[in-house]
C-alpha cells in the first residue's frame, strides 16, 4: 500500500510576477554570495560541523580509537616491570656499537623484560623468540623485530644516494615495497629506514645512506620510502613500520667527522634539515630514531626541543621514538648525565620511548619511578607509543612469520627490477670525443669492439657491489662488471682482457677502468675521510693508463662524491655507478654499450678539492660574490677581496642536478601564468569560483630531444627569492620531472609554484611568503640558464 500524499495548495493572487520576483532575488543573492565569499570566514565553507579546529593526524591508524582502546586495556593490566620491558631493545645478532654484556635474551623475554629485538633475521629464528614472548611472558605481548633494511632486504638495490639520483620517488617507493615484502617474510616488521638526513659534506661516510644535499628532493623521497614500506595499512603482512632517522640533523657533523657535534641556526635547521623528517611523518611514518649527535649543545637523544616540541607538538607524531645504538648511555660521554639513571631519565623525559642497546631503561627506570624522580605518567606514555605500533602492525593477532615460505631466490623478476633501478641511478659524468686516431665519442662502446680491457679493483668484487649496508643480501647474488662483460663478449665473439694492468690496456681497443672505494671499509657508518681522491694507488693506475691515449672509460663504484679533478680533465669518459646492488654488472654494461641511456643526475655535489667541503649548490648569498671574477688563477689585485679561494675556483667539479645522456635536450618557451601574484592569494587560497584569482604560479616550458636516440631528461626548476626578510639560497630546487622523449620529439611540461614551493621560515620561525621577487630557472642541472621572474605583491 502506498502512503497518501498530502497536497498543500497555496493561493497566490497574481502568480507570474511573484515567481519572476522570487527568481530574480535568488539569482542576485547567489551572485552576491559568490562575489563576497572570499571575504567571509573560511570555516563557513568548511565541511567541519564541530566548531573545533581539526587536528592533523599524520597516521590515522596510530590515532584510531580501536587501537587506543586496546592499548589502554592492556596498559591497565601491566606492572611497572612489564611496562619497562616494552621500552627495552637488544640486538640479537650483528653489533654496530658496544654490547650490553647481556645475551640471555630467552630468559629476559620470558620475564617480559624485552619489547623488541633487532638483527634477528629469518622467519624461523624470529618465531623462536616470538614463541617465548607470546607463550611464556606474563602478558604474552609479542616482540617487535627490527632490522637495518636500507636499500633492500635480500634483493639488494643501489645504495640510497644512488637511488636518489634517479629523481624518481615512485621507483623508490617500489624498492621500499619490495624490501618490505622480503623483510616481512624474514620475520621483520620494522625497518630502520629511511635515513633522511640531509648531507652536504662528502667526507661524511653516511652520505651514501641518504638522498643527498637537497631538501625539496629529499622530502619527496622521504615520503616515497614511507609509502613503500608501510603501504596504506600497517597490519597487512606485506607492510612494515618505517623508522625515520636520525632525528635530528645527524648529517651535518662538524668537519664531516662521524658522530661529531652539529651546530646550526634554528633557521637552517627548520629550512634545510627538518623538512625531510617532517615529510616522512606526514606520510605516516610509524617510528623515528633519535640521533647520536648533539644539536646546538644538546644531545639529540635528550633534546626536548626536537623530540617533544617539534616532533610531538608541532607535527603531532603519535608513533614511537627509539634511540640509536647505545645513544642513551652516550649521554654520559656527552657530559650531560653523570650516571646511567640520569641518562635514562633525561632521554625518556625528552621523548625517547625505547632504549636501543644501552640497557639503562631496563635497569634504571624502576628506581627512578619508585623514588619519584620520574613521573609514572611519562613512562606510561612511552609504553602507549610502543604498544600502539605493535597493535597497528597486527602483531597481537598475527605474531608469527610464515615459516613455510620457500627460501629467497633472486628470481629473474627480482633481478629485472634491480637492473632497471640500477640503470636509472647511474650518472654519466663525462663523454667526450675519442682520442685521435679514434673517431666518435667514447660511449656507448661499439658492440663489435674487438678487444676490451677491464682493469681495476672494483671490476670483479661482489661484496663491493652490495654497498655498505646490505641487510640479509648475499654478495654471491651480485653480478660483477667482469661477469657481465664476459657474457656479452662471449656472445658477441669479442675478447675481454681482465685485470692485466697496462699490458691489457695496450692490447685493447677500449679500456674500462673500474675504480673507487671499498664499500665495507670506506663508506657508511663511521667512515669519514679527510681525502676524497681515489684511494691507494688507483690515481697512479688511472693516470698511467689514460696516458696511453686509448678510448678509456672510468667507471666509479663508490658511496660518495670523490674529488676526481685529474680524471675530469684527462679521462675521456666517466660513469658514476655508485654501488648498484645485485645487478651491478648487467646494469653498468647496459649503460656502457648503450642498451640503456643514462638519465640519472647528481644529488650530491662533486668537489674539485676536499677543502671546498661542505659543498652544496643551494648556498646562501654573500655580500661579495665572486660570480664575475676569473677564479682560475690566484688573485692579482682588485680580484682579491671576494668570497673566493686563492688556490681553487669556487665552482664544483660537477654540480647538483648534473648528468649527461647519449642524447641532448633543449629547453625553450619558458612561460609563467602571470608575472605578479597577490600575497594574500598565495597565503590564503580561496575556494575556487568564478571571480577567484589563482593561488599559485604555473610555469611551463618546452623540452626537445635534439639528439639521435630516445632519452629521459630530468627537468628541474629552481627559484631564488630576493627581497625577503631573511637570506634565501642563490638557487633552490622547487620542481623536477622525468620526461622521456624520442629523437626530435618536443613536450611541454608544467610546474606549479604555490605556498609549499615559495614559502620559507622568517626570524619568528613562521613559514611565510613576503612581498618579494622570485627568479625562476628551468633546465637539466642546478646551472640551468633559461630564466624569468615574477613578483609577489601586497596589492
Ligand atoms: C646506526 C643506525 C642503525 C642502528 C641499528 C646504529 O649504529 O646509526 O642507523 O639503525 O645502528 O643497527
Amino acid at each position: 500500500m502506498t502512503k497518501p500524499r498530502r497536497v498543500i495548495t497555496i493561493y497566490l493572487p497574481h502568480r507570474e510576477p511573484v515567481i519572476i520576483a522570487a527568481f530574480t532575488i535568488l539569482l542576485w543573492s547567489a551572485l552576491l554570495l559568490t562575489c563576497i565569499s572570499p571575504l567571509l570566514p573560511p570555516e563557513w565553507f568548511a565541511g567541519s560541523q564541530t566548531g573545533q579546529p581539526d587536528i592533523f593526524v599524520p597516521n590515522t591508524q596510530l590515532a584510531s580509537l580501536a587501537i587506543n582502546r586496546r592499548v589502554e586495556a592492556l596498559l591497565s593490566k601491566m606492572t611497572l616491570q612489564d611496562k619497562i620491558g616494552q621500552l627495552t631493545q637488544y640486538s640479537a645478532g650483528e653489533m654496530t656499537g658496544p654490547g650490553t654484556g647481556r645475551t640471555d635474551y630467552d630468559a629476559l623475554i620470558a620475564q617480559g623484560q624485552v619489547g623488541s629485538l633487532f638483527n634477528v633475521v629469518g622467519a624461523k629464528l624470529a618465531n623462536r623468540y616470538q614463541r617465548i614472548a607470546v607463550q611464556k611472558s606474563p602478558l604474552h605481548i609479542p616482540l617487535l623485530f627490527g632490522y637495518d633494511v636500507i636499500h633492500g632486504d635480500r634483493t639488494i638495490f643501489p645504495v640510497p644516494l644512488a637511488l636518489s639520483s634517479s629523481f624518481n620517488p615512485s621507483l623508490i617507493q617500489q624498492v621500499a615495497h619490495t624490501s618490505a615484502v622480503e623483510a616481512s617474510d624474514d620475520g621483520i616488521r620494522w625497518v630502520f629506514s629511511p635515513m633522511v638526513d640531509i648531507a652536504r659534506d662528502a667526507r661524511w661516510g653516511r652520505i651514501t645512506e641518504g638522498a643527498g644535499e637537497d631538501t625539496f628532493l629529499g622530502s619527496a623521497i622521504a615520503g616515497a620510502y614511507i609509502r613503500g614500506y608501510q603501504g596504506t595499512d600497517l597490519s597487512k603482512p606485506d607492510s612494515v613500520a618505517a623508522c625515520v632517522k636520525h632525528f635530528a640533523a645527524y648529517g651535518a657533523p662538524n668537519a664531516g667527522r662521524e658522530y661529531n657535534t652539529v651546530d646550526m641556526s634554528e633557521l637552517t635547521l627548520r629550512q634545510v634539515y627538518l623538512p625531510p623528517y617532517h615529510a616522512a611523518i606526514n606520510a605516516g611514518a610509524a617510528t623515528v630514531m633519535s640521533a647520536f649527535n648533539p644539536l646546538n649543545g644538546v644531545p639529540a637523544t635528550a633534546d626536548p626541543f626536537t623530540l617533544t616540541k617539534i616532533l610531538r607538538h608541532e607535527w603531532n607524531f603519535d608513533g614511537l621514538v627509539v634511540s640509536d645504538f647505545g645513544a642513551i648511555r652516550e649521554l654520559i660521554a656527552h657530559g650531560v648525565a653523570s650516571t646511567g639513571a640520569i641518562a635514562a631519565r633525561k632521554a625518556l623525559k625528552s621523548g625517547v620511548d625505547m632504549d636501543m642497546m644501552s640497557d639503562l631503561y631496563r635497569t634504571r627506570l624502576a628506581g627512578l619511578v619508585t623514588s619519584g624522580d620520574l613521573p609514572q605518567s611519562v613512562l606510561d606514555e612511552a609504553v602507549r607509543r610502543v604498544l600502539r605500533v605493535k597493535f597497528a602492525l597486527g602483531l597481537f593477532d598475527h605474531p608469527y612469520a610464515d615459516e613455510t615460505k620457500p627460501p629467497y631466490v633472486a628470481t629473474p623478476q627480482k633481478r629485472a627490477l634491480a637492473r632497471r633501478v640500477a640503470e636509472e641511478t647511474i650518472v654519466l659524468l663525462k663523454n667526450s670525443a675519442n682520442p685521435v686516431p679514434f673517431t666518435g665519442k667514447v660511449l656507448p662502446i661499439a658492440k663489435t669492439t674487438p678487444v676490451i680491457a677491464l682493469i681495476g679493483p672494483l671490476a670483479d668484487s661482489q661484496i663491493d657491489m652490495m654497498g655498505s649496508w646490505s641487510a640479509a643480501g648475499e654478495p654471491t647474488d651480485a653480478v660483477t662488471l667482469r661477469t657481465a662483460l664476459q657474457e656479452r663478449c662471449d656472445w658477441a665473439k669479442t675478447q675481454l682482457l681482465y685485470a692485466e694492468g697496462i699490458a691489457a690496456a695496450q692490447k685493447a681497443d677500449v679500456v674500462v677502468l673500474a675504480l673507487g672505494e671499498s664499500a665495507p671499509r670506506m663508506t657508511g657508518e663511521s667512515s669519514s675521510l679527510t681525502r676524497l681522491d681515489l684511494p691507494g694507488n688507483q690515481e697512479r693506475l688511472l693516470e698511467t693508463i689514460t696516458k696511453l691515449g686509448k678510448p678509456t672509460v672510468l667507471v666509479l663504484f663508490d658511496g660518495r662524491p670523490l674529488a676526481i679533478k685529474w680524471a675530469a680533465q684527462h679521462v675521456p669518459a666517466i660513469v658514476e655507478a655508485w654501488y648498484p646492488g645485485i645487478e651491478a654488472g648487467p646494469a653498468v654494461a647496459d649503460i656502457l654499450f648503450g642498451d640503456a641511456n643514462p638519465s640519472a643526475k647528481l644529488t650530491a655535489t662533486f668537489p674539485r678539492a676536499v677543502g671546498q667541503e661542505p659543498l652544496f649548490y643551494n648556498q646562501l648569498p654573500t655580500g661579495r660574490p665572486a660570480d664575475d671574477i676569473d677564479l682560475t688563477h690566484p688573485p692579482t689585485g682588485e680580484d682579491k677581496y671576494f668570497s673566493r679561494y686563492i688556490d681553487e675556483t669556487n665552482a664544483p667539479l660537477y654540480p647538483f642536478g648534473y648528468g649527461l645522456s647519449y642524447t641532448t635536450f633543449e629547453y625553450s618557451k619558458l612561460k609563467l601564468s602571470q608575472e605578479k601574484i597577490l600575497l594574500d592569494d598565495i597565503m590564503n587560497p580561496k575556494p575556487a569560483h568564478f571571480f577567484s584569482t589563482p593561488s599559485d604560479i604555473e610555469v611551463t616550458t618546452e623540452i626537445k630531444n635534439t639528439g639521435p636516440v630516445t632519452g629521459t631528461e630530468i627537468a628541474q626548476l629552481y627559484i631564488r627569492n630576493t627581497g625577503g626578510s631573511v637570506e634565501e639560497p642563490v638557487r633552490a630546487l622547487r620542481g623536477f620531472q622525468r620526461v622521456t622523449l624520442k629523437p626530435g620529439e618536443t613536450k611541454q611540461i608544467r610546474f606549479t609554484l604555490g605556498f609549499n614551493e615559495l614559502s620559507y621560515y622568517n626570524l619568528d620561525m613562521n613559514r611565510v611568503i613576503e612581498p618579494t621577487e622570485y627568479q625562476v630557472w628551468v633546465g637539466g642541472s642546478s646551472n640551468a640558464t633559461l630564466g624569468t621572474q615574477f613578483e609577489v605583491t601586497e596589492k
